[in-house]
């Protein structure tokens, strides 16, 4: 799957940028191969404009702030929050106001410190996660390109066979590569995948869990939402919760956003966040540098080009599920 070419992709909610980043000014997003500008406006609302000015196609994101809108940074024309010129500043102050003319705007929404964004109605709402309801605090983990698609870096999240071997230097275990038993429930949107996985114990990790065992056990409940997003949530046997959402929002076909936050039901006290983003860095690390050596172009069929095994399952089903909305969406641009 190239994802510029899968126009369904087009319809869905992607974080883009931490909504932090656009104190200073604006900023640019290339999604789906597409280049953007992300900025907010005076009222505090989120913008997600074409990065090309309808003027001379200066970039917007190379432009600034002026009076609560956005004003391109070659003549100064100002864009409010859907795209339309509001004021050409060259001509006579009696002659000002809305015009007709505008850039494309996107389906645009902030949530959980980042601007999300689509490129068309998007099919289903961003996703709820019950640890905002729960209470827990948010740690930010990463953000940073990945040079691998975003499937690969979905389906890794859901496959129990990899820890032994790309996790050998941090929690995997060698000894015990046969992958954990796991049971799949789909829904329309994706999936959620539990399964029991049992781990060793490292000396960082048998801190930050405050647990002195060398061997535990992770109880996993992972949510894949369609196409690009993952919620782990991890319990260990002594009640502490670590749940990762990670997005790998498509930049072209080559490269992924890499957003990860993560939520925990204990205190800065018991676990610093510093501390809690070293480990996870060194496990995100290990995933990224296998991530990077495969092929992003992941074939949704099982035409043979790649082999199977029983613990890709997850994996299988994510092919599956995106082939049959490509269909269904291809069958109805027919029809149309
Ligand atoms: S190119 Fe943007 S105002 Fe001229
Ligand atoms: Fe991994």
């Amino acid at each position: 799957m190239r994802p510029t070419e899968t126009p369904i992709l087009a319809r869905f909610w992607y974080p883009l940028i931490p909504a932090a980043q656009l104190a200073d000014g604006p900023k640019p997003f290339r999604l789906l191969g597409r280049d953007l500008v992300v900025w907010r406006d005076g009222e505090g609302r989120p913008s997600l404009l074409e990065d090309r000015c309808c003027h001379r196609t200066a970039k917007l994101s190379k432009g600034f702030y002026h009076n609560g809108v956005l004003a391109c940074g070659y003549h100064g024309w100002e864009f409010d929050h859907e795209g339309t010129v509001v004021r050409v500043p060259q001509r006579p102050v009696d002659k000002q106001g809305r015009t007709n003319m505008r850039v494309a705007s996107f389906p645009c929404a902030e949530r959980y410190g980042y601007v999300w964004g689509a490129l068309a109605e998007p099919l289903f709402p961003i996703p709820e996660f019950e640890e905002e309801a729960e209470g827990f605090r948010r740690i930010d983990e990463f953000y940073e390109p990945w040079a691998t698609s975003g499937l690969r870096v979905m389906e890794n999240s859901f496959d129990n066979a990899h820890f032994a071997f790309v996790h050998r230097a941090s929690f995997g275990d060698m000894g015990h590569p046969e992958p954990a038993k796991s049971e799949v429930e789909e829904f329309a949107d994706g999936f959620v995948f539990r399964s029991e996985v049992p781990v060793v114990n490292p000396p960082m990790q048998k801190e930050l869990l405050r647990m002195a065992e060398e061997r535990t056990v992770r109880h996993m409940t992972a949510r894949w939402w369609m196409p690009f997003l993952r919620k782990l949530r991890i319990r260990y046997p002594n009640g502490l919760i670590h749940s990762i959402v990670t997005a790998a929002t498509p930049i072209d076909d080559r490269t992924s956003q890499i957003c990860q936050w993560v939520y925990r039901n204990d205190t800065e006290a018991d676990a610093p966040a510093e501390k809690v983003i070293a480990f996870d860095r060194q496990v995100t690390a290990e995933d990224r540098d296998i991530l990077e050596s495969t092929d992003p172009d992941v074939p949704l069929d099982q035409t043979g080009r790649e082999m199977n095994m029983p613990s890709d399952k997850p994996g299988v089903i994510m092919r599956r599920m995106l082939r049959a909305l490509i269909e269904r969406e291809e069958t109805r641009a027919a029809a149309e």
